[in-house]
C-alpha cells in the first residue's frame, strides 16, 4: 500500500479515528418493561443502540440480584431475540426501578459485604442470561450516606467488571445507570466524579416535572425542556437538569436524555381556558393520569381532540372538553433528540412498549441520524 509507506502514520490515524468516532457513537436506548406485554420479539430493535431489560430484583435477605420466576423465559432469550434483527444492538439488565424500595438498595449499599454480594450477583445475572451489561435503577439515593454509598458502590462494580473481563477473556459488561433528571436530588448531590469514572453513561430520567397529583391546579408540561418563567407553577425543565449533570463533571458523551413515551391528564377548569398553566382540578381519570403515548394517540382520533406544539418549553399537548394531556409528540421528540445532537448527548426512551407503530421512535432514530 502506497499510502502506509509514504505516510506510516496514517493507519494508526485512520485507526485512532475509527475508535473514537465508534466510542462516541450516540446512544439511542430504549426500555423495555416486561410488564406492558410488548413480547421482546416485536421491538423493532433496529432503531436503538442499547436495550434495557427492565426490571430485575434487588432481594433484601440476600442483597442478591434476582428474576421473577414469571419473567424468566422472557429475560433469558432477551438478547437473542433482539439480536435478530439488528444483531449489534447491546442488551442491558435494569435492576431495580421507580416501584422498587429504596431502602433496600440504601441497605445494600451501606457495608462492603452487601455491596460485593450485589455486585457478584449481577454480573452472575448478566452473563448467565447473555446481557452485555447491567443498569443500575436505584429511585433515588435520599440521604448524604446514600449518596456516598452510591459512589462507593459504582467505583467497586467498575473493579469489578474490569477484573470479570480480564479472566473471562470477554468484553467486559457495561455499566449504566438511571438517575435523577438533576445532578442534585432535592439539595443532596450526586457523587458525580465516581459516576463519571465507573458508568458507561447513564440515563438521565428528564420527566415527571409536573403530573395532576403533585401539580393539580394548572395544567403544566410534564417533561418540558426548558421552562417558562413566572408561569405559576415550579420551574424546572430537561435542559436545566443536564446542564448541572455536566456542570458537576459528568461528560456530556456520557449522559442519555430520557424521552417519557408517556403524559399526564388533568381535569380542566373551563374548557375554553385549555392553554399550559391553565387552571386544573387534579387527574382527569383518577389514579396518577399517567397514559401511554399509543393510549393519548387514540384519545386524540376518538375524541377529535386539538393537538398544540409549545416551542418555548419544548412540549405537546391535547385538550378534548375538560380533559388536557400533557406529553411528547413527534414534534418535541424532534426537538429534544436535535438537542441532544447539538449538545453532544444521547437518549433513551421510557418505554418501547408505549410507542405508537414506532412513530416515536423513528422520529427519534432518523432525527440523531
Ligand atoms: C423498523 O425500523 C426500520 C428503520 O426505520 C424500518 O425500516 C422498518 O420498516 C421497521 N419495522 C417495523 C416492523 O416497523
Ligand atoms: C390547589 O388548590 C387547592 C384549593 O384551592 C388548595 O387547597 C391547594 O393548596 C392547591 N395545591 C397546590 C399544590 O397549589
Ligand atoms: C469524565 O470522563 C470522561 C471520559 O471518561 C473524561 O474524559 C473526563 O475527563 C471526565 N471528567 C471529569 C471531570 O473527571
Ligand atoms: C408557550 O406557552 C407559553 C405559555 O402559555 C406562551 O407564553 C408561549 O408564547 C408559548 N410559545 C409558543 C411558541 O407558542
Amino acid at each position: 500500500m502506497a499510502y502506509s509507506k509514504k505516510f506510516p502514520f496514517l493507519i494508526p490515524f485512520l485507526l485512532f479515528m475509527l475508535h473514537l468516532h465508534e466510542s462516541t457513537a450516540q446512544i439511542k436506548g430504549g426500555y423495555w418493561f416486561s410488564a406492558s406485554g410488548l413480547p421482546a420479539s416485536s421491538i423493532n430493535s433496529t432503531l436503538f443502540t442499547h436495550l434495557f431489560c427492565a426490571f430485575a430484583n434487588l432481594d433484601p435477605n440476600t442483597n442478591k440480584v434476582t428474576i421473577s420466576s414469571s419473567n424468566a423465559a422472557q429475560f433469558s432469550s432477551f438478547t437473542q431475540t433482539v439480536q435478530q434483527k439488528n444483531p449489534s444492538v447491546k442488551t442491558l439488565l435494569s435492576i431495580g426501578g421507580g416501584a422498587s424500595n429504596p431502602s433496600t438498595f440504601s441497605a445494600m449499599a451501606s457495608q462492603s459485604s452487601s455491596r460485593k454480594s450485589f455486585i457478584d450477583s449481577s454480573i452472575q445475572q448478566a452473563r448467565s442470561n447473555n446481557f452485555h451489561g447491567v443498569d443500575l435503577d436505584w429511585e433515588y439515593p435520599s440521604s448524604s450516606s446514600d449518596m456516598q454509598n452510591l459512589g462507593q458502590l459504582a467505583r467497586e462494580f467498575r473493579t469489578s467488571l474490569i477484573n470479570e473481563g480480564r479472566n473471562s477473556g470477554k468484553p467486559p459488561l457495561l455499566l449504566t445507570a438511571a438517575f435523577f433528571h438533576s445532578s442534585n436530588y432535592y439539595s443532596l448531590d450526586y457523587p458525580a466524579k465516581a459516576i463519571n469514572e465507573s458508568f458507561d453513561f447513564i440515563n438521565v430520567m428528564a420527566y415527571d416535572f409536573h403530573g395532576p397529583n403533585w401539580f393539580p391546579n394548572r395544567t403544566a408540561p410534564p417533561a418540558g425542556l426548558y421552562f417558562q418563567r413566572n408561569s405559576g407553577v415550579y420551574q424546572v425543565g430537561g435542559d436545566q437538569g443536564i446542564r448541572s449533570w455536566i456542570g458537576a463533571g459528568v461528560a456530556a458523551q456520557k449522559l442519555a436524555l430520557g424521552i417519557p413515551y408517556y403524559g399526564y391528564a388533568w381535569r380542566l377548569v373551563n374548557a375554553n381556558n385549555n392553554g399550559l398553566y391553565a387552571p386544573a382540578t387534579g387527574s382527569a381519570f383518577g389514579g396518577d393520569g399517567s397514559m401511554g403515548y399509543n393510549q393519548i394517540r387514540a384519545f386524540v382520533s376518538q375524541n377529535r381532540a386539538r393537538c398544540v406544539y409549545n416551542s418555548t418549553v419544548v412540549t405537546d399537548y391535547c385538550y378534548a372538553g375538560t380533559t388536557w394531556i400533557g406529553y411528547d409528540d413527534v414534534q418535541s421528540v424532534t426537538a429534544k433528540v436535535n438537542y441532544c445532537k447539538r449538545n453532544g448527548l444521547g437518549y433513551f426512551v421510557w418505554h418501547v412498549g408505549a410507542d405508537d407503530n414506532w412513530v416515536l421512535s423513528q422520529t427519534a432514530y432518523r432525527t440523531m441520524g
